[in-house]
């Protein structure tokens, strides 16, 4: 049995204050809610966000890391930096690092391994540009990134990671994918893992969508039999429609 996990990547949005006030608001109105749930909050408000949700059911993630453990690397964060501040989980591959910050799937498969390696888990994120998309191209991108995101990665370690379906051209434009287009998608990557890792390990992966949620569609999307969770952008910024969707249905 897969359990539902919801999650908000908060991108680049609020100030300590801010991100305060929704980890406040959030560890009040979830306390009965019955999935797993995370928030990932920018770096800055990482310690903030980590106090205040201490204790509660939702988990604390980071959206990036850097592909070393320490050293001369201006500017990036470390997963040891990060494991100390309580992160749980990093998400990786996002489409904002793969498409304007050039991350290629060799940076990604560093960056997942070097973080299980630290013993946090992993949200890798997949999916196609528009264009791969009418080029009847999604599934061979999504197989890619999944199979080079995870070179390396042996079968024990399958547990700490969740898959992010988002189609680049659903992210943040108010176009979400149908549930039966989504739920393909994610009936294909569950194929290609168990190709892999075989069929049990296949059937406990957690395959979530993202791009677009909204409080109006979270239901019919999770309702889907291979849909098991979202990761929410615009919509997990405020509690007022990050609740309704981590409560769906
Ligand atoms: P939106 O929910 O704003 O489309 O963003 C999705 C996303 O990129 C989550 O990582």
């Amino acid at each position: 049995m897969r359990n539902y996990y919801i999650a908000g990547n908060w991108k680049m949005h609020k100030t300590r204050a801010e991100a305060a006030e929704l980890a406040k608001a959030l560890a009040a109105q979830l306390k009965d809610g019955k999935h797993k749930y995370l928030v990932a909050p920018t770096f800055t408000s990482l310690e903030t966000v980590g106090a205040l949700i201490k204790g509660s059911n939702i988990l604390l993630g980071a959206q990036n890391c850097a592909p070393e453990e320490q050293g001369a690397h201006t500017g990036e964060v470390s997963v040891l930096q990060l494991k100390d501040l309580g992160v749980h989980t990093v998400i990786l591959g996002h489409s904002e690092r793969r498409h304007i910050y050039k991350e290629d799937d060799e940076l990604i498969n560093k960056k997942v391994k070097l973080v299980l390696k630290h013993g946090l888990e992993v949200i890798l994120c997949v999916g196609e540009l528009l264009e791969e998309r009418e080029a009847r191209k999604a599934e061979a991108v999504c197989e890619t990134q999944i199979v080079k995101g995870l070179a390396g990665v042996a079968a024990a370690d399958l547990g700490r990671i969740t898959i992010a379906y988002e189609p680049v051209w659903a992210i943040g434009t108010g176009k979400t994918a149908t549930p039966e287009d989504a739920d393909a998608i994610h009936a294909y990557i569950r194929k290609v893992v168990e190709k892999r890792y075989g069929a049990g390990a296949a059937a406990d992966l957690i395959i979530q969508y993202g791009g677009s949620v909204k409080p109006e569609n979270a239901a019919q999307l999770m309702a889907k039999e291979n849909i098991d969770g979202a990761l929410v952008g615009g919509a997990a910024l405020k509690a007022d429609t990050f609740v309704p969707i981590a409560k769906f249905g």
